[in-house]
């Protein structure tokens, strides 16, 4: 028998964040999706929750995922037709996400041509494991080139858990943070939901992303979206997702 009480659960509407900055949605690039089929299923759920764009962002990391703009451009075309085929109506666009190694390095000194989004954004990470040696000199050169860097999930670093001093000085740095959505519901642990939900708090979040790499992701993000208090989160919290519409 349906109870008044039986469940707290909403309809998720992400359409306050309507543009997703950072996802593995293009397939057979890297630990993301691997099938076209797949990338169209995840779209329309998306979609469903309120997406109206998508940026994928595949991962540049030396041996393991060595993308260029050669690899992924045409992906990205065969993403957009098909979408059209299958009436899926949302825009897609490609970048990266960079990691922060000697080899990112050499591309930005040699002039390589990079992939950014926006204006010009560029999505960056550091290893899991240790922090960049180099990361402070890659802001610099990004920033003189007139890039804009966005530190990929600053809460999922673990050597920098509950340090929001670091944090302020990558901000000082004119780098801006972004934080997985995921996060914000525990999904990486504790102590990453609580430095994202301070982080948030404290207004140094500039994007928010799903970093979209599987169905985990998918079912959490729905989970997530499905609570009310994710969405009393972003109450007074301005991120700028929506302006990557234009
Ligand atoms: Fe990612």
């Amino acid at each position: 028998m349906f109870s008044f009480f039986s469940s707290k659960k909403i309809t998720p509407d992400l359409s306050f964040i309507s543009v997703d900055m950072h996802s593995h949605l293009l397939p057979g690039l890297d630990d993301g999706l691997q099938e076209l089929v797949q990338t169209m299923d995840f779209m329309r759920k998306l979609q469903q929750m309120g997406y109206r764009k998508f940026i994928c962002t595949p991962h540049i990391l030396s041996d393991m995922y060595p993308n260029t703009p050669e690899t992924i451009l045409p992906k990205l075309q065969l993403v957009r037709d098909a979408l059209l085929e299958n009436n899926i109506d949302v825009q897609v666009d490609a970048a990266a996400e960079y990691m922060v190694d000697i080899d990112f390095e050499n591309l930005i000194n040699e002039n390589k041509r990079l992939l950014t989004f926006g204006k010009n954004f560029i999505l960056i990470e550091m290893s899991y494991a240790a922090p960049s040696n180099n990361i402070e000199s890659v802001i610099f050169n990004l920033k003189l080139k007139g890039l804009q860097p966005i530190l990929a999930h600053p809460e999922r670093y673990n050597y920098y858990l509950g340090n929001i001093k670091q944090f302020q000085r990558f901000i000082d740095l004119g780098c801006y943070l972004q934080v997985n959505l995921l996060s914000l519901l525990g999904y990486y642990g504790e102590p990453a939901k609580h430095t994202a939900i301070s982080l948030l708090k404290k207004g140094m979040i500039t994007f928010a992303g799903t970093d979209m790499h599987h169905e985990n992701h998918l079912n959490a993000l729905k989970s997530l979206a499905s609570k009310k208090s994710f969405y009393k989160l972003f109450e007074n919290i301005q991120i700028r997702n929506k302006e990557l519409l234009l």
